[in-house]
């Protein structure tokens, strides 16, 4: 199986993914990092692993239908069977789902449905939630959306600073997505309506 990463940042889960590959917890082919800005640290880190790159951006095209497709006609080209969005901050069109039905994962920084969007982290912590974590889930076309794979909260401390939530939730992350690509990549998550059944650990 082949797949792409879409990164729009600086990619330490694209990192974890790359790691995981290396090391086997992810027995597929990582054979693309796309990317929607160019200077995104995730492509860096894509060209220093050795693994190939395609970055087009948004202002280059008239509609976002009309760059999705770019993107569809790249990935069919090259065999992608499947793609995993590690902070893509871009919504995809109903275009592109369509295209790659439940074959589309994407990682939050917070317990969906509770704030979606690109703050995830930042977001919980104003507002003053006492546990927050993360969520692996399949995407639709609505954003931070599509049935849940994965969750894992965890409990904000009295007084903790932003910065330390981040690098835990960060670190809880780069541990919960490699887990849950390969869950993925062996067939065991089976979509039933809104639920995701994990046939087996
Ligand atoms: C990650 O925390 C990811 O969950 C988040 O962007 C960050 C990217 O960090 N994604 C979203 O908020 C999606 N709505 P990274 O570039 O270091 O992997």
């Amino acid at each position: 199986m082949k797949f792409a990463v879409f990164a729009s940042g600086f990619g330490s889960n694209l990192q974890a993914i790359i790691d995981a590959v290396k090391n086997g917890e992810i027995s597929a082919e990582l054979a693309l990092v796309f990317s929607n800005s160019r200077k995104a640290h995730a492509l860096k880190r894509a060209e220093e692993a050795g693994i190939p790159t395609l970055c087009l951006e948004a202002k280059d095209y008239l509609t976002p239908q009309s760059y999705d497709r770019d993107i569809v006609i790249y990935l069919k080209e090259h065999d992608i069977d499947f793609v995993v969005l590690a902070g893509y901050m871009k919504l995809l069109t109903p275009f592109f789902v369509k295209e790659f039905p439940d074959k589309v994962i994407n990682i939050h920084p917070s317990l969906l449905p509770s704030f979606k969007g690109i703050e995830g982290i930042k977001d919980a912590f104003t507002y003053g939630a006492k546990v927050t974590g993360v969520t692996v889930h399949f995407v639709d076309d609505k954003m931070d959306h599509g049935p849940i794979i994965m969750q894992e909260a965890l409990d904000v401390k009295e007084g903790e600073p932003l910065e330390s939530l981040e690098a835990r939730i960060h670190a809880i992350e780069h541990k919960m997505y490699p887990r849950a690509i390969q869950l993925f990549v062996k067939g065991k998550l089976k979509i039933q309506g809104r639920k995701v059944l994990v046939l087996e650990k």
